[in-house]
C-alpha cells in the first residue's frame, strides 16, 4: 500500500486517528449519505483532508470519485466514530475476518451490536430462522477467536454497561468465552466453542417472557416477582424443546446459570458435582455481567468490584473461576496464558 508507507514516514500516528476506508468497507454504508465523514490522503501534499461530511447527500459523481478513492487507499474515516461505522460494519461481520486494520475496540463494537442485534431479532421471535442468523454471526465470532484464542481479550475489553436484555446476553458470552478459554489454556475444539456461544448468548432465552415492569421494578422482589423471574428458566428450557435445540452445551447453561456451588441456587437446588462446568462458567459470567451494569435499583459496580465480590462469595460461585475471572479483569486473558504456557 504505497500510500500508507508515504503516509506513515509522514506521520507516525496517522494510523491511530483514520481507518482506511476499504471498497468493502465503503459498500457497508448507505451510497448516498456516508454515516461517518470521509477524508482523503492526498499524496500531493502528502495530507489528510475532510472530504464530505457524515451524513451528507454525496451527489453521484462524488460517490464515483470516493469509489476510487477507496480502490486506490487514500480514503479514511475518523476511528473515534466507531460507535457509529461499526452499527453498519455489524450488518456485513465477515469483513472482522477480511479487513486487518480495526483496532480491538472497533471489532469488540462491531461484534457486540451485529450479535445485540441478532439476539433481539431471536427474542423477539424464537423461531428457526432468526436463530440460524443468529447461528451465522456466532460463527464468525468463533472464526475469529480460533485464528488466535488470545483475541477474545478484545472483546471482554468492551463490555457495554446499560442493561438490556439482548447487551446482557453478548456480555455474558464474552466473559464466558473469556473464562473458557483461561480454564482451557487456549486449546479447544471449535465445535465446542460454537455450542457454548450458543448456550452462553442464549442462557436467559426465557427471559423474555417475564413482564417488562417485574424487570424494571426500583423496589425489592416480593415473592410473586421472583417466582415470574425464577420461572424464566422453565420457559428457556420449553422454547429450546420447541426449536429442537438439545445440544447439551446449551441446555446446561440455560438450565444450569441460576444454581450455585453450595445449592443455593434455583430451580433445583443443584449442588457440587452435580453442577456441570458450562452451568458454573455461565453462572459466573452472568452474575459478573449482571453486577456490572446499571440496574433500575442500583449504580453499576465497577468491573475489578464486581470481580472481587464474587470472588469473596466463594461458597456459592466455583472458586477456581472466580479467581479466573479476577485474573481477567486485572491482567487480562493474553498474561495468564502467556504465563501459563
Ligand atoms: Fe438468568
Ligand atoms: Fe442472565
Amino acid at each position: 500500500m504505497q500510500w500508507g508507507m508515504n503516509a506513515q514516514s509522514q506521520s507516525g500516528d496517522l494510523a491511530e486517528v483514520y481507518l482506511q476506508i476499504s471498497p468493502n468497507i465503503l459498500e457497508s454504508f448507505p451510497k448516498f449519505r456516508p454515516p461517518v465523514a470521509l477524508y482523503r490522503f492526498d499524496p500531493a501534499v502528502a495530507q489528510v483532508k475532510k472530504y464530505h461530511d457524515a451524513e451528507a447527500r454525496l451527489a453521484k459523481e462524488r460517490q464515483e470519485e470516493v469509489a476510487e478513492f477507496a480502490n486506490e487507499g487514500t480514503l479514511f474515516l475518523l476511528r473515534d466514530d466507531y460507535r457509529v461505522y461499526a452499527q453498519h460494519l455489524s450488518k456485513n461481520l465477515g469483513l472482522v475476518l477480511t479487513e486487518e486494520d480495526f483496532t480491538p475496540q472497533e471489532v469488540a463494537e462491531i461484534f457486540f451490536i451485529a450479535l445485540r442485534d441478532r439476539m433481539n431479532e431471536f427474542l423477539e421471535q424464537p423461531t428457526e430462522e432468526p436463530l440460524r442468523g443468529l447461528a451465522k454471526d456466532l460463527s464468525i465470532l468463533v472464526e475469529y477467536l480460533w485464528i488466535d484464542p488470545v483475541r477474545v481479550e478484545r472483546l471482554t475489553s468492551s463490555l457495554h454497561t446499560e442493561y438490556d436484555l439482548a447487551g446482557h446476553s453478548v456480555n455474558t458470552m464474552f466473559v464466558g468465552l473469556a473464562l473458557f478459554t483461561m480454564v482451557v489454556r487456549g486449546k479447544y475444539e471449535r465445535a465446542t466453542l460454537v455450542s457454548l456461544a450458543l448456550g452462553l448468548i442464549l442462557h436467559d432465552l426465557g427471559m423474555a417472557n417475564v413482564p417488562r415492569f417485574i424487570l424494571d421494578k426500583p423496589q425489592k422482589f416480593l415473592r410473586s416477582d421472583r417466582d415470574s423471574v425464577e420461572n424464566h428458566i422453565d420457559a428457556g428450557v420449553s422454547k429450546l424443546n420447541r426449536l429442537k435445540l438439545r445440544d447439551p452445551l446449551v441446555m446446561q447453561c440455560v438450565t444450569q446459570h441460576h444454581e450455585r456451588v453450595d445449592g443455593s441456587g434455583y430451580p433445583n437446588r443443584i449442588m457440587r458435582e452435580g453442577l456441570t462446568m458450562p452451568g458454573r462458567l455461565c453462572g459466573l459470567a452472568d452474575a459478573f455481567c449482571a453486577i456490572a451494569s446499571i440496574r433500575p435499583h442500583r449504580e453499576a459496580k465497577d468491573f475489578k468490584q464486581a470481580a472481587l465480590l464474587l470472588l469473596k462469595d466463594g461458597e456459592r460461585f466455583d472458586p477456581t473461576l472466580a479467581k479466573l475471572l479476577a485474573v481477567l479483569v486485572t491482567k487480562g486473558v493474553s498474561e495468564y496464558l502467556n504465563q501459563a504456557a
